[in-house]
């Protein structure tokens, strides 16, 4: 709380609210009393100018280009620390200790088998059914399966509920890309890192041992680490709404998956690689960069613009740099990535998109490396909700733990027909 306050005007009356103050970041108008007071409420379709909830977990300021995870430099971690580390910081508040890293990769590791009758739930879908169909299908299954963890007032049957979720995710999400293409299911190996084990799981196969490639394993990290979180984004806001109900956390997190599918959001990076891929080759671009700006043209620079960035994503810095470690690594020289590169130097020039403050988002790299790596197009976006559950589960579990936590229930402004009477159907 501060002591300033915001004074509203309206026919007849004047209301003040106070201003509450954040860590850092813009002071928000308390009006929780606005409706009490005045019979009004406030209207803002996509939370453009509304904050949902409080929250410790992570800062963005999205003018300067910061992301913060309770406190450390998106950038820092990407490049110092591990997947465990950094989950461990989103679900406790601060970097663990080495004892307790120790313990939490030891937790996570025990809870990476799915239970074997889930299995079968694969064999329900289509062979060609998309990854993250089977994702919900499957996340949401597991509200069937662990009923010693689903008391929400429990804080550690909460937490043993997160650390199943971290733990499952890379088994359900390489699970679903072995039935797409018909081979068998690799079980979890656990004395491998987070992410050489979810490779493994992917593309190895029980013919023969694999070898995790160093260079591809810590560009999985870094991509993992880059999607853990950010703040109350559409789909982390899904599951802190459902949640609020007091919902089955396993169902929560797969109302996340559903959110996230879309193109306007964790969609967006298999948009931009098959964006890229359509325009081909660099002479192209002016072509599409028209189209963008045109508005009788419903295309969209996919993997460009972002609702909180006005200025370059900082994850979308280091997804640069990793493509092109990871295309060397490879020996891989993808056209996409140098299209990817001319579009992004022509658009940060290009009037439209300088004053719309358009700039790379996470999305528009991330495609050219998971492409490099071996992952179908339709596998992105399950990777995305592998890695985002992390910040899924922090933020369910830090709204649970919040006294001032309320069913979420918006209001709307009517728009329909007023009062009217029934009429009989031989009568209309
Ligand atoms: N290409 C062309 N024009 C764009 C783009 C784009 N990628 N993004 C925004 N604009 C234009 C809009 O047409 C609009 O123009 P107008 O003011 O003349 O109507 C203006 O910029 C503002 O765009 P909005 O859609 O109103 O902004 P909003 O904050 O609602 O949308 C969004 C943000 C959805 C990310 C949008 O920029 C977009 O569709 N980008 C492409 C999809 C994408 O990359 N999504 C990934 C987001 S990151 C993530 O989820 C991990």
């Amino acid at each position: 709380m501060t002591d300033k306050t915001l004074t509203m005007t309206f026919d007849g009356g004047e209301q003040t609210y106070p201003l509450l103050s954040g860590s850092v970041g813009p002071d928000v108008v308390d009006i929780r009393k606005l409706y009490p007071d005045t019979g009004m409420f406030t209207y803002d379709p996509g939370f453009t100018s509304t904050a949902s909830c409080q929250s410790a977990i992570t800062f963005i300021d999205g003018e300067k280009g910061i992301l913060l995870h309770r406190g450390y430099p998106i950038d820092q971690l990407a490049e110092q620390s591990s997947f465990m580390e950094v989950a461990y910081l989103l679900l406790h508040g601060e970097l663990p200790k080495k004892n307790e890293l120790d313990t939490f990769t030891y937790t996570i590791s025990r809870h990476t088998m799915l239970h074997e009758q889930l299995s079968t739930f694969y064999r329900g879908f289509r062979r060609d059914a998309h990854p993250m169909a089977v994702m919900c299908g499957v996340v949401g299954a597991l509200s069937a399966f662990y009923h010693d963890s689903t008391d929400i007032t429990d804080p550690l049957q909460r937490m043993i509920a997160s650390h199943r979720l971290i733990a499952k995710m890379p088994t359900i999400a390489a699970m679903a890309y072995k039935y797409t293409i018909g081979q068998p299911f690799v079980y979890p190996q656990n004395s491998l890192s987070y992410t050489g084990n979810f490779l493994r799981m992917t593309f190895g196969v029980p013919a023969e041992p694999y070898e995790v490639n160093s260079v591809v394993e810590r560009a999985m990290r870094r991509i993992f680490i880059l999607h853990a979180d950010h703040e109350q984004n559409a789909s982390t806001s899904t599951v802190r709404l459902a949640g609020s109900s007091g919902a089955n956390p396993f169902a929560c997190i797969a109302a996340g998956i559903a959110c996230l599918w879309g193109p306007a959001h964790g969609g967006a990076n298999e948009a931009a690689l098959n964006m890229l891929r359509e325009i081909g080759r660099p002479e192209r671009i002016p072509e599409y960069i028209a189209r963008a700006k045109d508005k009788d043209d419903p295309f969209r620079l996919m993997g460009f613009g972002h609702r909180v960035y006005k200025n370059y994503d900082p994850r979308a810095k280091v997804m640069q740099q990793t493509a092109q470690e990871v295309l060397d690594e490879l020996g891989i020289s993808d056209p996409v990535l140098d299209t990817a590169r001319e579009l992004e130097q022509i658009a940060l020039k290009d009037d439209y998109f300088v004053e719309k403050k358009l700039y790379p988002n996470v999305d528009f790299y991330s495609g050219v490396i998971l492409n490099a790596i071996g992952f179908p197009t339709e596998m992105f976006t399950a990777l995305f909700a592998l890695a985002r559950t992390v910040g899924w589960v922090a933020q369910w579990n830090e709204m649970i733990s919040d006294p001032e936590q309320k069913i979420g229930r918006p209001r709307q402004l009517y728009v329909g027909a007023k009062r009217r009477d029934f009429v009989p159907v031989d009568k209309r």
